[in-house]
C-alpha cells in the first residue's frame, strides 16, 4: 500500500518519513508538491498509485496568519480541500491533522471531539474551515487528527525556543495561565501510521475526527522548566535559568491563544487503541536527539 505524505518538510512530515520503517511511504516538501495545486496533486495520486493520503502540510505561522490571512487560507482552507477533492476522484482516504486552535479555550474541562468549536483567530478559523472542506469533500473516508502544542527535534518550536533562550539569558518569563499537554511530532507520526497500518489490513477505519495529545496537562512556564532541568541533564545546558511566571496580558501576541488547550483523548484510545503520549519521553528523545548532533 503506497501511502503518500504531504508537507513532508514539517516536523511532523519529518516524522512520518523517518518512522515509516519498511512501509511503501512517499514523503513530498512543498517544494515537491503544493497541496493548492489541484493539477499538481491528481498528477501526484494517479503516477503512485497512492492508497491512502496524509496531510502533513500546514501555514503553522499562528502570528503571522493575522496579518497574512489568505496565505493561511490557502494552505489550510484551500489545501486540504483540493486534496479531500482529489482522493474522492480516486476513492483513497485522506488522514489530515487540525489543532486545538478550533476551540476558544474558554472550557473548563478538557475538550473532546464534540465540544463546540469557536476559532479565536485566523489560524485557528482557517484550519477549522480545511477540517470542514474534508468532511464536505470526503464524507466517508477521512481521519481528523487535533493535536496540540507539537515539538519535535526538527523545525522550529517552543523546546527549541527556550534552550536558545536558556543559553543567552539568566532569566525569562514565560506564560503560566495557558493549559495544555506538549505532543512530540514522532508520537503524531506513529499514530497516523498505526492508523494508516489499520487500514492497511482492514480497508476501512472508524472514520472522524479525534483528539490526540501528550500527557500529563501542564503550562508553557511548566514545560520550560522540564525543558530547562532535563536540558541541564542531557549536557546541553550548564545552568538553568530563572523562570518567572507570568499572565497572559504580560506577553502580548497578534494572535490570541486558547487558555485551555487541554484535550479529551478517550475516543482514540477507545477506537484505535492509541494512548496520549508522555511528552517527558518525548522531549528526553528529543534533547538527546540535539546533545548527538551538538
Ligand atoms: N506546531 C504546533 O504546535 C501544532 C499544534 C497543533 C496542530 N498542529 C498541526 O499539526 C500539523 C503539522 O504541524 P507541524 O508542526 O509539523 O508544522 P510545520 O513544521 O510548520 O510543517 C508544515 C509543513 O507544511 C509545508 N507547507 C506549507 N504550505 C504548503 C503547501 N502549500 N503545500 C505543501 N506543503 C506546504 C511547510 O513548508 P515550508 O516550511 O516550506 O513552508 C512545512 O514543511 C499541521 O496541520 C498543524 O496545523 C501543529
Amino acid at each position: 500500500m503506497t501511502i503518500l505524505v504531504t508537507g513532508a518538510g514539517g516536523q511532523v512530515g519529518r516524522e512520518l518519513v523517518m518512522r515509516a520503517g519498511r512501509r511503501a511511504l512517499v514523503g513530498l516538501d512543498r517544494s515537491q508538491l503544493d497541496i493548492t495545486d489541484a493539477g499538481a496533486v491528481a498528477a501526484a495520486l494517479s503516477a503512485r498509485r497512492v492508497r491512502l493520503v496524509v496531510n502533513a502540510a500546514a501555514w503553522t505561522a499562528v502570528d503571522r496568519a493575522e496579518s497574512e490571512p489568505n496565505a493561511s487560507w490557502s494552505v489550510n482552507r484551500a489545501g486540504p480541500a483540493v486534496l479531500a477533492a482529489a482522493c474522492a476522484a480516486v476513492t483513497v482516504p485522506l488522514l489530515h491533522i487540525s489543532t486545538d486552535y478550533v476551540f476558544d479555550g474558554r472550557s473548563a474541562v478538557p475538550y473532546d471531539e464534540a465540544s463546540a468549536v469557536a476559532p479565536l483567530g485566523v489560524y485557528g478559523r482557517s484550519k477549522w474551515a480545511g477540517e470542514q472542506a474534508i468532511r464536505d469533500a470526503l464524507p466517508d473516508r477521512h481521519v481528523i487528527l487535533r493535536v496540540a502544542w507539537v515539538f519535535g527535534a526538527h523545525g522550529g518550536n517552543f523546546v527549541r525556543t527556550m534552550l536558545r533562550l536558556g543559553q543567552e539569558r539568566e532569566a525569562l518569563s514565560v506564560v503560566a495561565d495557558q493549559y495544555g499537554a506538549p505532543t512530540h511530532a514522532g508520537a503524531v507520526a506513529t499514530a497516523l501510521l498505526s492508523i494508516a497500518d489499520r487500514y492497511g489490513t482492514e480497508a476501512a477505519l472508524p472514520w472522524g475526527t479525534y483528539h490526540l495529545s501528550g500527557t500529563p496537562v501542564t503550562t508553557w512556564h511548566g514545560f520550560a522548566e522540564s525543558i530547562f532541568a532535563e536540558a541541564c541533564a542531557t549536557g546541553l545546558l550548564a545552568r538553568a535559568p530563572l523562570v518567572h511566571p507570568i499572565p497572559t496580558e504580560a506577553y502580548p501576541l497578534p494572535a490570541p491563544r486558547p487558555a485551555n488547550s487541554a484535550f479529551d483523548c478517550t475516543l482514540i484510545r477507545a477506537r484505535f487503541g492509541i494512548e496520549p503520549p508522555p511528552w517527558m519521553a518525548g522531549l528526553r528523545e528529543v534533547l538527546n536527539t540535539w546533545k548527538r548532533t551538538s
